[in-house]
């Protein structure tokens, strides 16, 4: 292959940048040029295909930026609809007349999906983010283990999971972690512990929502901020045990810090903060305000009373605050863990186009004797027998249902990602950006005004 195409879909992380930066540098190496597409699928639907010259005389443009959060080619949630061959032979015929023979998506489990119609007619790899960390099988054949039904209100199937007979190890994991997923932990991990010292000074409750959609692994690493209680979406909330422990810990130390995933659920499964759902246009239900419902739940079971007799506060309103970390999990410089296997991961992106591998993933794998290494899988290997793909669910052994914590197991596999995440260079960019004099003086300049005057359109090229 002599030119590649690069794309950044779905909800955008801090080490996009970066993943982008290795897929380019190892094409340069191996002298193929790459094209960026600009915002996602979104590129391959518009019949002008807009696109950027990512390596030009096969050195990256200086606007690609691995320590820079977010992506330089924009993102979006668009898909490719499967059921319309017209339209993929359409974007067939345009990414060769941009004479590109293979394409890398960067992106989760909808990227994933996403790509599959154009796998058929041109070669595609996945190489992965998500902040949510939930692309992945805690171990190989999990997929097969789903059976479905039809819903019962006709739209759709429900998915279950048969139980299973594996014997869990980490080692055995599908892609162990995802580059973003250590940036958010360190975002809503420090959030933790800010909120932590002002609900001291006021005896208050404070509940941190963390996002992950239905996936439980980053309320898992907010435990480095040390909340008292973490709630996953994994674990359906049991509210007696909650509001025993809630007590529990208030009557010793005056404050207590709870941290929920964005997708806990009741007894009966129903999301805490899906109350009216809605979707994003890829079909994601937008999980808001499952910690406003888990405090309107002390509220009620905890009452004014409870707080007054104490002198605490005047009501349990008063006392019991939320806060969502949102979307900063999302944002700025990536620590150095996912610079580092971002960028690996898209220069084995990149390798895997070129050695001819089709609808595959580079995975970044963990193995106690051996540490991080990178594989290629091939991306059925994600999916059910009925091709859909799961978010991976925290293993159950990740989380102890009866402290409403991370178990051992789970900080097992937590320290090897987070143990030296974070790399002297973060803690020195630190230091001397944000309080940097000029950031008073000379307005924010975004990467994006810059690469627009790169974009050029397919109708440009014919000329
Ligand atoms: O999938 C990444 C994610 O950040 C989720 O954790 C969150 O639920 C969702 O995207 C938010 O999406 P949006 O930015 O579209 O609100």
């Amino acid at each position: 292959m002599k030119r590649i195409a690069i794309l950044t879909a779905g909800g955008d992380t801090p080490a996009l940048n970066a993943t982008v930066y290795g897929a380019v540098l190892r094409a340069s190496q191996l002298q193929v040029e790459v094209y960026g597409l600009i915002k996602g699928y979104n590129s391959l639907l518009n019949p002008r295909l807009p696109h950027v010259r990512l390596n030009p005389l096969f050195q990256p443009i200086p606007e690609l930026d691995a320590t820079l959060g977010g992506t330089i080619l924009g993102a979006s949630r668009d898909l490719i609809p499967a059921d319309d061959p017209e339209l993929v032979e359409q974007i067939h015929a345009r990414v060769r007349r941009l004479g590109v023979e293979g394409l890398v998506c960067v992106g989760g489990d909808g990227t994933l999906n996403g790509l599959q119609p154009l796998c058929d007619r041109l070669p595609v790899v996945l190489a992965p983010k998500t902040i949510d960390n939930d692309l992945g099988l805690n171990y190989p054949g999990e997929a097969d283990e789903f059976e479905r039904e039809a819903a019962a209100n006709g739209a759709g199937y429900v998915y279950h999971r048969r139980p299973s007979a594996v014997v869990f190890s980490p080692d055995r994991m599908v892609n162990y972690v995802t580059p973003g997923y250590v940036t958010a932990v360190f975002e809503s991990a420090t959030s933790v512990g800010k909120v932590r010292t002002t609900a001291e000074s006021h005896r208050r409750i404070a509940i941190v929502e963390v996002m992950g959609r239905n996936s439980g692994y980053i309320a898992l690493g907010s435990a480095y901020g040390q909340p008292d209680i973490v709630l996953v979406p994994e674990s359906p909330v049991d509210v007696d045990r909650l509001v025993a422990r809630v007590v529990e810990l208030y009557e010793r130390q005056k404050n207590v810090v709870i941290v929920c995933g964005e997708g806990v659920v009741d007894a009966e499964g129903h999301e805490l903060g899906a109350a009216s759902p809605t979707t994003d246009p890829a079909g994601n239900v937008v999980l808001s305000g499952a910690s406003e419902a888990l405090r309107r739940m002390l509220i009620e079971r905890l009452g004014d009373e409870y707080f007054r007799s104490r002198r605490r506060s005047d009501s349990a309103a008063a006392a019991i605050f939320t806060r969502k970390v949102g979307h900063t999990q999302r944002g700025g410089r990536p620590v150095l863990f996912d610079r580092f296997h971002a960028a690996r991961l898209g220069g084995k992106a990149t390798e895997m186009l070129l050695e001819g591998h089709n609808n595959a993933v580079a995975v970044l794998q963990w193995e106690t004797e051996r540490g991080f290494y990178l594989d290629a899988i091939a991306g059925h290997r994600l999916r059910d027998r009925w091709g859909h793909i799961h978010a991976r669910f925290i293993h159950p052994s990740f989380y102890d249902p009866e402290y409403l914590r991370v178990s051992r197991l789970g900080i097992d596999y937590l320290l090897p990602i987070f143990t030296h995440a974070v790399g002297s260079d973060d803690v020195e960019h630190m230091r001397q950006a944000l309080f940097a004099a000029g950031n008073l003086m000379v307005p924010y300049h975004s990467p994006n005004t810059d690469l627009h005057k790169r974009i050029r359109y397919l109708s440009e090229n014919r000329d």
